[in-house]
């Protein structure tokens, strides 16, 4: 049994969960439900990620400390997250005292190894508010085109790179006011001594190819040190020894990963050292999106490293969300909130599935077309996948008290060879949950319920059921429906990582708990009276969605 560590990457606690934040967290919840079912052990661990200058404004903005911003958020997001069925087994914040504590014990570890340096940088200061300004705070007109209204790292209209100080009359986002250029002391972690060890990490099989090969670029440029500290006012930790100054909130946010874990350990009696020792012998998995790539396969990796602890086994880039072929855009009403498609669209298993059949262990971007949501959610999973048992469930519950035949009774070599392919499918399916290969893996199960449902065609138990010498437990009918409920029940367990609340109904309806892809070599023996697993998707619900969302 593989013992596994799987995080999502930790959303910021100033905004709200939307769509393209749940391709990663069902992608990962599918994943780590599908390795219990293979029998590994598994902990999904993730928290609000809550430091840093934007939080602190936006509590500023509404009037509250930054610390009940951050309990509000973290309330507005488990409620998400548990709605959408995403099932963390802790989710904590990184503001905690675990988090402190191992923060500040890695920047020491560091320091001691020799890895953290003092510089003195020169960086925009807003005079009125008294502070320093990130980057992203600074706008201006930019210093190849001139269009103003340009962010301090690059022009959305001529696309040029640059630093805030290249801008033209650079204005405080915050204040309005022209910032001064004001000289400060940082803490710097000194990637550049991190080089070899960093190319021969990333080029280990740890990333997908396309990752690699990305960092192969970065390489080519040199890694310059890393900035890990940021001046007061900052919503973060304090650092060690240097009063005023706090960490950059992309150190101690990975860090967020361990802490959480930590206290999740102590709750649960689980030892933190077999985790994340260096002679770990645990799996330690991150799903993140391709935009954050640089700090989980550069910055985290050399931290860990230097701080003695052990490294990745795995980093599973995905790609963005688009909309109707398109960036998600409050003006189109597609920058859906994850509570707006609960209000309107209710079930999350048609997310769910939709992504699921969209999924691959790429970093290419993924298309939500809405059109196609409704269509292909409607036509998979109600038109062909619940119809295997709506439309015989009737036959064996008016003909046969609700017994279903075992399928090592089944007399017809049809079925018995319908049953058989299911169960042969086993070690595949497990295997294309392991590799992401979710797509793949949808057409291939789909193939299977429009194979069954043919049968049901050409069987017509419908027909069979208006003879009488088709009502006993030993005829066709009850053969060919059996045949039918013993497939559904099969597909049913391999799909049930991604849709866990039709899965519950479908347990219920067989009066079973699925836990294991292993289940697949027993038969049912009984239903229960059927009631309806699944409703439609209606248009006007997608409608009023896109209008909850419009700006
Ligand atoms: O990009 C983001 O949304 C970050 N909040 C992700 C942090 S992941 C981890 F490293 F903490
Ligand atoms: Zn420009």
């Amino acid at each position: 049994m593989r013992k596994i560590l799987v995080t999502s990457a930790l959303p910021y606690a100033n905004g709200s969960i939307h769509l393209g934040h749940l391709v990663e967290y069902i992608q990962t919840d599918i994943w780590v439900r599908a390795q219990r079912f293979s029998n590994n052990s598994v902990h999904y661990i993730c928290a609000d990620d809550t430091h840093g200058t934007p939080i602190m404004l936006r509590a500023e903005m509404e009037k509250i400390s930054a610390d009940e911003l951050v309990k509000k958020v973290h309330e507005e997001h488990s409620n998400d997250f548990a709605d959408f069925n995403i099932k963390f087994d802790n989710f904590y914040t990184t503001n905690s005292q675990e988090n402190k504590e191992l923060s500040e014990h890695i920047y020491l570890t560091l320091k001691k190894q020799n890895k953290i340096e003092k510089k003195e940088i020169e960086q925009f200061y807003d005079e009125e508010k008294s502070m320093f300004l990130p980057d992203r705070f600074i706008k201006g007109a930019c210093p190849k085109c001139k269009a103003s209204d340009q962010y301090g790292d690059s022009c959305e209209i001529c696309g040029s790179t640059y630093t805030p100080t290249d801008l033209v009359s650079p204005y405080s986002v915050v204040s309005g006011s022209a910032p001064i250029k004001k000289k400060t002391e940082h803490y710097f972690f000194k990637l550049s001594e991190c080089s070899d060890f960093l190319e021969t990490w990333t080029q280990s099989g740890t990333l997908q190819s396309e990752a690699s090969n990305k960092l192969k670029e970065w390489f080519k440029t040199g890694l310059s040190d890393w900035d890990i500290s940021r001046d007061s006012p900052y919503f973060g930790f304090e650092i060690p020894d240097a009063p005023g100054k706090f960490f950059y909130v992309w150190l101690d946010a990975p860090i967020g990963y361990m802490a959480s874990f930590k206290n999740y350990s102590v709750r649960n009696k689980l030892n933190f050292d077999d985790f994340w020792a260096k002679s770990s012998d645990a799996e330690l998995i991150h799903f993140i999106g391709k935009d954050i790539l640089y700090f989980h396969a550069l910055f985290w990796p050399a931290t860990l490293k230097y701080s003695n602890f052990r490294l990745p086994t795995k980093i599973y880039a995905h790609g963005f969300l688009t909309v109707n072929g398109e960036k998600m855009s409050k003006s189109r009403g597609t920058f859906i909130t994850a509570r707006s498609y609960l209000d309107t669209i209710k079930n999350p298993d048609f997310l769910r599935y939709y992504f699921f059949s969209k999924l691959n262990e790429s970093m290419e971007d993924i298309d939500l077309n809405l059109e196609d949501f409704e269509s292909k959610v409607n036509s998979d999973l109600v038109g062909k996948f619940i119809n295997i048992a709506s439309r015989t469930s009737g036959f064996v519950g008016k003909y046969f008290d609700y017994n279903l035949m075992d399928s090592n009774n089944f007399v017809s070599k049809e079925s018995k060879g319908y049953i058989k392919n299911i169960v042969d499918l086993k070690d595949e399916v497990s295997a294309l949950y392991e590799d992401r290969q979710y797509s793949k893996l949808a057409r291939l199960i789909m193939s299977q319920v429009e194979l069954i449902n043919e049968f049901v065609n050409l069987k017509e138990p419908w027909v069979l059921a208006k003879q009488e010498n088709q009502h006993n437990e030993n005829s066709e009918l009850h053969e060919v429906c059996s045949t039918a409920l013993q497939a559904f029940r099969l597909i049913s367990i391999y799909l049930c990582p991604v849709f866990p609340r039709l899965g519950e109904n479908i347990q219920t309806f067989f009066n079973d708990s699925f836990e294991s892809f292993e289940q697949v070599s027993s038969s049912a023996l009984k239903i229960n009276k059927y009631e309806h697993l699944l409703k439609r998707i209606e248009k006007k619900d997608i409608e009023a969605m896109v209008n909850l969302n419009l700006d």
